[in-house]
Formats: C-alpha cells, structure tokens, sequence
C-alpha cells in the first residue's frame, strides 16, 4: 500500500513519526512538507530527533493569511497526489495544512485518511475547529483518539468509517520520556531543579492576537513566585515585539527558543506545573502526570479536565494566579487515551481498508 503523508506544523512532525516508524515496515510511504513551519526549531529539528526520514518533497509555502496559506497547499498537494497516485492520503490534527490535504484528496477521489479525528472544542472562532469539522467530514477513515471523540463524530453523522485507535501522541510520549531523561541536558542548561519551575507555552490566536490578554497573561505567569520557562513559539515572540512588551517579558521570564521535543519532554516530565494553551502540551503533561493550567476557554481534550488533572482558565489573570497556585497531581489517572499502541491500530486500519 502507498500511503501519502502530509504534515506542516510542529505537533504533526511528532505525531507523523508515531506512526511512520509503525507504517515503514510493511508500506511504502511518501512524506509531503508543506512548510507551513520553517524554521530550523519549529521543523527540521524534529526530524533530526525523531528518527523519522526527511521529507520527500517541501512545498515550502511558508507564512500568510489562511486563504492564501491554504490555496497554495491546496495547488501544491493536488499535483503531489496526481504524480504519486497514492492508495491513501494521511493527515493529522486541524491545522492548515491538514485541511488543505483533505480538500485536494477529496477533490481526486482519493481515500482520505485522519489522525486525531473527532475533537471538538465547540468554539467556531477557532481555525482549528473549522479544520478539524471540514476535514472529519471529508474523511473516509476517521482515527478517533478517544471513545468521546467517536461519540462527537457519530453525533454528526460523518459519512467515513470511525475507529477508536488511542492517541498517537501518547505513543511518542512513550517513545520520548526514557530519552529525554537519557540524552537531555536541558535542566542543566537552564540551571533548573526538578519540580521547582513552571513551564509554559503560549501560541494560540485567541491569546496572542489581542495585546491586553497577552501582556495580561505573561504578567499572571509573572507573577508566581516559581521561575517560569516559557520556550516561545515565533508567533508569540512577534506579538511580543509588536506590542512593545518583549523586553518585560524576557525580563520576568525564562524566555527561551522553541526547544526541541526530547528537551520539551523533559522539561515536561520535571516541571511543578505546566501553563499552556496547546492542544498537545495540554496532553503531553498529562501522560507524564505533571498538572496542566490551560490558558483556554475549552478544550478539546475534556477528559483531562474530568479527571482532575487539567484546570481550564481562560485568559484571566486571576484564575491563572489562582490555578497555579494551587495546581495538585490527583491521586490516580484514568486512560482515556489509550495504551500506547495507536501508531499499530492506525496501521492495521489502514492496511484493512
Ligand atoms: C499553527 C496551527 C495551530 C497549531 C500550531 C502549532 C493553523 C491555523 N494553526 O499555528 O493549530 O497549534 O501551528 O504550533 O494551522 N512563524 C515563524 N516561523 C515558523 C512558523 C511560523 O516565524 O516556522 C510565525 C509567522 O509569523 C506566522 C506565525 O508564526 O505568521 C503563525 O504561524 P502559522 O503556521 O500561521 O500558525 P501557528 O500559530 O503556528
Ligand atoms: N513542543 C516542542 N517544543 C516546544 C513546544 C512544544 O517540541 O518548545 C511540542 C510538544 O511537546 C507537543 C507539540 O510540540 O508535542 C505541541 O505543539 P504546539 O503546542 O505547537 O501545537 P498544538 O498541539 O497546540 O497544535
């Protein structure tokens, strides 16, 4: 079976090589970059790290408004699978780049293949939530990474065969945490002791577009009496820079390069607390039991919330004082992820397709 990947955006580069070492051994798989992340920390460090092969191909469609972004995907990708005629084309999470690879599958009648299917945060605002639907609904083979993702796809009727395959990035975190802690040298780098530092990332629009919520969030984080790394995603650093505030920021915070994904684990694994509105990061300190404040409204990723691990607060600078403050590991953690074994299940699927 030929299978055509397509990935564009950091967390896609973590969750393509989930699987990529599982579809390797019996496929025969075409990656396609779109280059909607470019730079060297937030793409090709991964595949540096991960083990995975480099891209065969780069569209290199860097920055820009999401229609003119998601055209020139669109236009790239449509030759891409007419050249290669692949059996399938695989996609993952709801970004840009995930849609724009639907869009052109679905467009050559070509299977449409999705990785992390049926999350919902109900918020249309998002441009990831108008990826996510889009792309569920075009799909034929929807990989839902939880059974309440299966429920929200049945409960839109999508026309695609859904599965609960678990979550692949519980298996990279899997691949990831004896290695990080193994070949990492970030908390010395950093000069950082285990569980006496809160990590946190910023990224998504809703927080970074609007410069009283973002110097009203940085200061919050500020504001505990732990020392807060915040590896920065360039979008955040822009805005910094744009609204004047970056210089206040470097000074009450650890403000470091995007890190790559074994020193983020680590960083992860041994932080007090994480502080994030990542969809990923928001799991990722879940499966390496560090409690999670998300800077968000909703989530996606509910069950954590549920299972006392995650504390939704919005951009309110109280309610992040607050939930930092008291941030606590729950005594036991459900799996609602999964076991580990979504890179095989996305597979097998696959070839039984
Ligand atoms: C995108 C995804 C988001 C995902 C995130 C992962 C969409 C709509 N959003 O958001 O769902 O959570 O990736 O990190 O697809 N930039 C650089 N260098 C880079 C990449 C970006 O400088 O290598 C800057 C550019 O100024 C760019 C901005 O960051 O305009 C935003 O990048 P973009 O890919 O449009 O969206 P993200 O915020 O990264
Ligand atoms: N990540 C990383 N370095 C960082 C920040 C995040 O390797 O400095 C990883 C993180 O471990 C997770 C993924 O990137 O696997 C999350 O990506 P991001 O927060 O950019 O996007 P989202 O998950 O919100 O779409």
């Amino acid at each position: 079976m030929k299978v055509l990947t397509v990935v564009g955006a950091r967390p896609q580069f973590i969750k393509a090589a989930a699987v990529s070492r599982e579809l390797r051994r019996n496929h025969d798989e075409v990656l396609i970059h779109t280059g909607q992340h470019y730079d060297e920390e937030m793409s090709d460090v991964f595949f540096e790290e991960l083990g995975i092969p480099e891209p065969d191909d780069n569209l290199a469609v860097g920055s820009d408004s999401h229609g003119a972004q998601t055209a020139e995907m669109l236009a790239g990708l449509e030759e891409r699978i007419e050249a290669e005629d692949p059996d399938a084309v695989l996609v993952y999470g709801d970004t840009n780049s995930t849609l724009a690879a639907a869009i052109a599958a679905a467009k050559m009648d070509t299977d449409i293949a999705h990785v992390e299917a049926g999350l919902r945060s109900y918020n249309r605002s998002m441009p990831e939530e108008i990826n996510r639907v889009l792309t569920d609904h075009a799909a034929d083979l929807l990989f839902a990474p939880s059974r309440r993702a299966v429920e929200n796809l049945r409960e839109e009727s999508v026309p695609g065969a859904v599965h609960n395959t678990g979550d692949v990035m519980y298996d990279a975190v899997l691949w990831a945490r004896d290695r990080a802690e193994d070949h990492s040298d970030i908390l010395d780098e950093l000069d950082l002791e285990p569980s006496e530092y809160v990590l946190a990332t910023v990224h998504r629009a809703g927080n970074t577009d609007d410069p009283d919520k973002l110097a009203g969030l940085l200061d919050a984080l500020a504001d505990d009496p732990r020392e807060v790394v915040l590896p920065a995603h360039p979008r955040t650093i822009n805005r910094m820079q744009e609204y004047g505030i970056r210089e206040d920021a470097e000074e009450k915070l650890t403000l470091i390069d995007p890190a790559g994904y074994l020193d983020f684990v680590r960083l992860q694994d041994c932080a007090d607390v994480v502080a994030t509105d990542s969809g990923g990061v928001q799991k990722e300190a879940f499966f390496l039991d560090t409690p999670c404040v998300t800077m968000r409204e909703e989530t996606e990723w509910r069950e954590t919330v549920e299972a006392g691990w995650n504390t939704l607060v919005g951009a309110d600078g109280e309610a992040i004082r607050r939930a930092l403050a008291t941030a606590d590991a729950p005594a036991e953690k459900p799996r609602p992820y999964g076991d580990g074994d979504a890179a095989a299940n996305v597979t097998r699927l696959l070839d039984d397709a």
